[in-house]
């Protein structure tokens, strides 16, 4: 049967996704347990069972069936976490997957004082948070000053399946102790130990996060539909807007309001799924506390999430926010953030299952070259293996890999290959071999070696729930072992979630076994972490720590960014999926996953041109930009289509290089704030509600506003200005809008959507080469868009060396920039050192500064380099678009200057 599936998955022949492989929350058993729970569930706290200490308190929740141990540890920077687990003398250790964080145990804060009242008991936190564990019901209330924001059991839903010993089948449990879905029976050994809660949003106007959906970005009311799925699972022809599960999962989301905004990380790594409830605070039973804040409740919006998971524990972190930069920050030092990317994995990448052999490799690279269109790695899909055993090259087709990629390293490219988790059964393929005997595999529920199908036929799967398994993983990529390769190739981790064809849901069984005596069920969600993860370590240390290694998962979880880029999978090449993949990455974004991009012209089926250029104009303003394509499609190498095709996606993709400079420094202060380079409208505008939820558009940083033609045929792309009271630039005319406001432009074959904000500076490459490398230290030109009032603007850059860790100890440079009104008849044009730790001496200069909004008339211009005598400048000054051009200033990035403007 499964043979047949391969085939169809081969032939590509499905139209859509086959909804029967996957479960609804009706098919899932405990889903539907849960979600049948309406009536109040009746915990209460244990009379005298709390006990407070320095960061927190320890306490028994009971109902008439089970009794809880719950802990509330109040940790740093306004951030709450609940923990609920069973009491002592549970029958089994339930999974944490504390992997996921940075730190196994987040940093504690003590608490500022504590009351225990008759029915209720407070912690007031460092920060100025309050958190208050009502008795009876059990309940925990957070509130940022005196404001209620956040509560756990609010509707009274927690449910609770402690393990039990198993006695007489009773139809009451069924699905408790085993479960057969499409005649593959769950054998449950241990029962069910479901957990759920839910976790209300008061104020919040939207929910946002939890991906992986192919959903709208605003999180939808689910009461009368499915809820949002977290089971990483690989969908065949996924279709858009589906709460359907996806490859990975973040059980992460955030809700937002103009003052107050929350974050909640449901820390599990089970499948999980999630009802979204939008309601009004005097339905959502804290009306008394919404009143007490002096609010009516009827208006206050609010949405409750409900999740549920198979098996763990409820370990629920909440965020408190209150505004946009903070709750990134405190998500980022929960789950970490995505180091500096080498500069290459910024650029343009081309794949394609697949570049069959070597000559097919160079004649393509080298087609990039003649075409004059840059690129800076290409890749190989399955097919350049041995029979698609991983870490191996064909024998005939990739017969030196050696060579190959010397020759793309001499044109300053780099070579990704493909190694998936699934291993070859095959006793002649060492990785088997030694894999087998290290007893480093995932195991059946009985005890045999777990195997499953997939690309190579039968296979086994690596259990990266084992640390040695994960360690002897990273030593794989050793250059001595994967043979062939140098620190020039870089890795994609595919089919993680783990994919089996022939299992349940086309992936693991939930009985198999891993390290430590978990099953499958328990860890499900966070496999691929466990392989991306030591994939990146196996490629650090190949290079002895000196090269910063370039990894791309298609499966997640939270805290994948510290290891891994990620893409959304198989799409397919049509309009709506073009227009999904926004509030796709717009998800991952906002869920602490910043490297993210979708298989550019969709990876099913043959865009046609103006789908695909309209899909490079996309993907050149998002995060991660890759070209890729199944197999059975046309080939789509930019140069074979007519020539304004060609010409149009030439010119995505050097506008994408010409803007570097931003992204490179985007992702560096990234990792340092935890801020997404790709950004939805409420991060940067929370002023302005009506445009929080936007699904078209996007922020790539705080300065540039991108929306792409998404409609085909399109004569006008409208384009919404989001903020109160700011201006916005038409990135090529320069013309200036106020905001909120909308504007229209003509659809035409080149038109990419670009706003440049008013009061930043964006520094970009004012030519543009075929790599990075090539364009590293290379002339910039300063776009200054000058704000509202026309007395400011700021922008950042930051430069290194583009590839190695010495950035860690000093050798980077981070500057600023400002453009200031001093007085009536002076501007000036500053730079700065922000991080005088940086020490790295760079020669790139700005060649060119366009003021745009200039509304003074510059009578002339002079440079102070070094307070030492000033120098004429010469520049141009349009009077109808208020536009000045200052061509060859003399001034470098990194060296002190001042330009005086006076008027
Ligand atoms: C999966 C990946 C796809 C890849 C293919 C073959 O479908 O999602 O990107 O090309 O496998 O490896």
């Amino acid at each position: 049967m499964w043979r047949l599936l391969v085939v169809c998955l081969l032939l590509g022949t499905l139209e859509a996704v086959d909804r029967q492989n996957f479960k609804t929350c009706d098919q899932s058993s405990f889903c539907k347990r849960h979600r049948a729970v309406t009536s109040p569930t009746g915990y209460e706290v244990v009379q005298d069972s709390i006990k407070i200490n320095d960061t927190g308190l320890h306490a028994l929740i009971k109902n008439k069936d089970t009794t809880l141990k719950l802990t509330i540890v109040t940790l740093q920077d306004s951030t709450v976490r609940v923990l609920i687990d069973e009491n002592e003398g549970a029958l089994r250790k339930r999974y944490q997957p504390l992997e996921a964080l940075v730190e196994r145990e987040p940093k504690q804060q003590k608490v500022k004082k504590t009351k225990e009242e008759a029915s209720v008991t407070k912690i007031l936190t460092t920060d100025g948070n309050r958190v208050v564990l009502q008795h009876k019901p059990f309940r925990v209330d957070f509130y940022v000053k005196d404001k209620i924001v956040s509560s756990i059991n609010a509707k009274e839903t927690l449910h609770f399946e402690a393990f039990k010993k198993k006695v007489l089948l009773t139809d009451r449990e069924k699905g408790f102790w085993e479960e057969t879905w499409k005649d593959i029976k769950d054998t449950k050994p241990h029962g069910s130990s479901s957990v759920g809660v839910d976790i209300a949003f008061v104020g919040a106007k939207h929910v946002f996060g939890i991906p992986e959906h192919a959903e709208s970005y605003s999180l939808r009311d689910t009461k009368a539909y499915e809820p949002y799925r977290l089971y990483n699972l690989d969908v065949f022809e996924y279709e858009t807007n589906s709460p359907m599960a996806l490859y990975g999962s973040i059980p992460y989301l955030v809700g937002v309001h103009q003052k107050r905004s929350v974050g909640a990380l449901w820390l599990n790594a089970a499948e999980t799924w999630v009802d979204i409830d939008p309601t009004t605070a005097d339905k959502g039973g804290l009306t008394k506390e919404v009143l007490d804040a002096e609010t009516k409740p009827r208006q206050v919006p609010q949405h409750n999430a409900r999740f549920y998971s198979e098996s763990g524990l409820i370990d629920v972190f909440i965020t408190l926010g209150p505004q946009p930069n903070d709750i990134f920050r405190q998500l980022a030092a929960l789950t970490g953030v995505t180091p500096l990317p080498p500069a290459f994995a910024l650029g343009y990448h081309q794949s394609r299952w697949n570049y069959k052999d070597q000559k097919d490799v160079k004649e393509v690279h080298e087609g990039f070259v003649k075409n004059d269109i840059p690129l800076d790695v290409l890749w190989l899909d399955i097919e350049h293996t041995d029979k698609k055993a991983y870490f191996t090259f064909d024998k005939d087709n990739f017969a030196k890999p050696e060579e190959m990629i010397k020759d793309l390293s001499e044109q300053n490219r780099k070579l990704v290959t493909i190694v998936d988790p699934h291993i070859k059964k095959d006793s002649k393929y060492y990785i088997y071999k030694e894999a087998k005997k290290l007893k480093y595999l995932v195991k059946d529920a009985k005890d045999a070696i777990y195997e499953g199908n997939c690309w190579p036929g039968d296979s086994t799967y690596i259990d990266f729930l084992n640390p040695k398994a994960r360690k002897w993983w990273s030593d794989q990529f050793a250059f001595d072992k994967y043979k062939g390769t140098s620190k020039d190739v870089h890795i994609w981790n595919d089919m993680n979630e783990p994919s089996v064809f022939n299992g349940p849901e086309i992936t693991m069984h939930k009985d198999a076994k891993h390290h430590d005596g978990f099953e499958h069920r328990d860890v499900h969600n966070v496999y691929g972490f466990h392989q991306h993860s030591s994939t990146f370590e196996g490629l650090k240390a190949r290079s002895n720590n000196e090269v910063r290694p370039f990894v791309l998962s298609r499966s997640f979880f939270t805290g994948s960014q510290r290891t891994a880029a990620v893409w959304t999978g198989d799409n397919k090449a049509d309009w709506a999926h073009l227009k999904q993949s926004i509030p796709m990455l717009l998800s991952l974004s906002t869920a602490g996953l910043p490297f993210v991009g979708a298989d550019v012209g969709g990876f099913f089926g043959n865009p046609d041109e103006e789908l695909l250029v309209r899909w490079y104009q996309a993907g050149a303003f998002q995060p991660f930009f890759r070209g890729h394509s199944h197999q059975d499609t046309k080939r789509r190498e930019p140069w074979l289509f007519a020539a304004n095709t060609t010409d149009a996606i030439r010119n995505a993709i050097k506008t994408r290089y010409a803007f570097i400079p931003y992204w490179y420094t985007l992702f560096y202060e990234h990792a340092k704030t935890g801020k997404p380079v790709m950004r939805p409208f409420w991060m940067e505008f929370i002023e302005d509600e009506p445009s929080w939820d936007e699904d078209r558009q996007w922020m790539v940083g705080n300065g540039l506003l991108v929306k792409p033609v998404l409609e085909e045929k399109a004569k006008e792309l409208s384009i919404y200005l989001p903020g109160k009271r700011q201006v916005w630039y038409d990135w090529e005319t320069h013309k200036a809008r106020p905001s909120p406001g909308a504007v229209q432009i003509p659809a035409e074959l080149n038109t990419i959507g670009l706003y440049h904000r008013g009061g930043t500076i964006i520094p970009k490459l004012s030519e543009v080469k075929l790599t990075t490398k090539e364009n590293h230290e290379q002339p910039i030109t300063l776009y200054i868009a000058v704000n509202q009032k026309g007395d400011f603007a700021n922008g950042t850059i930051y430069l290194d060396d583009g590839e190695s860790y010495s950035y860690e100890k000093g050798d980077y440079a981070y500057w600023g920039f400002t453009f200031k009104r001093e007085h009536d008849y002076l501007h000036t044009i500053t730079n700065k050192n922000l991080d005088k730790n940086g020490k790295f001496d760079s020669d790139v200069y700005i060649d060119k500064i366009v003021i745009r909004g200039a509304k003074f008339y510059p009578r002339n211009a002079h440079i102070f380099l070094d307070d030492f005598s000033p120098e004429d400048l010469d520049f141009e000054f349009n009077r109808e678009n208020f536009v000045m051009e200052i061509a060859n200033p003399g001034a470098f990035v990194t060296r002190e200057f001042r330009i005086d403007l006076h008027s």
